[in-house]
């Protein structure tokens, strides 16, 4: 009979997913608190083989010291920043990923925020839930941004900038872009998008948008500093890591209206604190990390995710490997 692993899953799996699993391994599936509380984490994974785990649940280098039996690690997510991946690839243990299949939800995401603060969706359905809509009827009330014709500046053009090209494209914005170097010329033509310099896109995009991975060269990439360089009428918009940005600056650019607003999916701190001075400003459309959360796309990386570890475990080449 072949060996059965043991694996630990952070937070509930579609059926099917944890089915497969179940065909090879003994799953611990965590119920309790969301994310797992890290004394539970490290208790429960000690004679663990395999981790399923999400963007929020901190695999560092103590939890993996924990694990004696720790053979591999799969991660419900794109982003792998909330993995110590060095340390872990040097107790050699692998770790899969879910890439490609988010890339539309996350960019329709991103769509849907540019749309959403820029012409003040979220910030109407308020007004009409507080029952203020009577105040609205001027002229000049309560009149939002298009974006047909705005540049939209993407820091980032790896598989969801390039996404969030194509669907701007289509809303007929003017597309820059910036990037550790440019894209071929054959995709630069496709997306009717040009390569500048880092300061050129904070000069003259009117919405900009982050799609680079959250690492220490990306860490506060956007700062007042940055904000005080780009349009007072700009957006800014991040559905890629919470950490790119300094919040607090941020708030201190949107309440001094450096720029005029911004659309974020992604904090600093998941989930934000009830005290989070984010939730009181009207020019913020705040989503809660939602990029990849369709019926379609969550259906696949669990399938992935699942796939990914059982490979591992059986010392196979996995799907999505880090
Ligand atoms: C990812 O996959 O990294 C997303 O941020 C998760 O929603």
């Amino acid at each position: 009979m072949k060996k059965r692993f043991n694996v630990l899953v952070t937070r509930r799996l579609h059926r099917s997913a944890l089915d497969e699993l179940g065909k090879r391994c003994n799953v611990s599936l965590h119920a309790g608190k969301i994310p797992i509380p890290k004394k539970n984490l490290i208790n429960k994974i000690r004679d663990m083989d395999g981790l399923i785990c999400h963007p929020y649940d901190i695999i560092d280098k103590e939890v993996i010291n924990n694990a004696k039996n720790l053979k591999a690690i799969s991660t419900f997510s794109v982003g792998f920043d909330h993995i110590d991946v060095n340390f872990a690839k040097s107790q050699k243990i692998k770790i899969g990923y879910t890439p490609e299949v988010l890339t539309n939800a996350t960019a329709e995401l991103t769509i849907g925020l540019i749309l959403d603060v820029l012409r003040r969706i979220s910030e109407g359905d308020r007004i009409i839930r507080n029952k203020k809509w009577n105040q609205i009827f001027g002229a000049y009330d309560y009149t939002g941004t298009e974006v047909a014709g705005k540049t939209i500046g993407i820091i980032g053009m790896g598989r969801i900038g390039i996404e969030v090209a194509k669907k701007a494209n289509g809303l007929g914005m003017n597309v820059i872009y910036h990037n550790r170097k440019p894209v071929s010329k054959s995709i630069e033509k496709m997306l009717r998008t040009k390569y500048v310099s880092e300061n050129t896109l904070y000069k003259k995009s009117d919405i900009i948008s982050l799609h680079v991975p959250y690492n220490k060269d990306t860490h506060h990439l956007m700062n007042l500093r940055i904000f005080k360089k780009m349009k007072k009428t700009s957006f800014l918009i991040n559905t890629s890591r919470g950490k790119i940005i300094d919040e607090k600056q941020l708030v201190t650019a949107l309440k001094k209206k450096e720029i005029q607003g911004a659309g974020m999916d992604v904090y600093e701190k998941e989930p934000i604190k009830k005290s989070n001075p984010l939730l009181k400003l009207e020019n913020v459309v705040l989503a809660p990390h939602v990029g990849s959360s369709t019926k379609e796309t969550r259906e696949k990386m669990s399938a992935i995710t699942a796939r990914n570890l059982l490979l591992a475990l059986e010392g196979k080449k996995l799907l999505y490997s880090v």
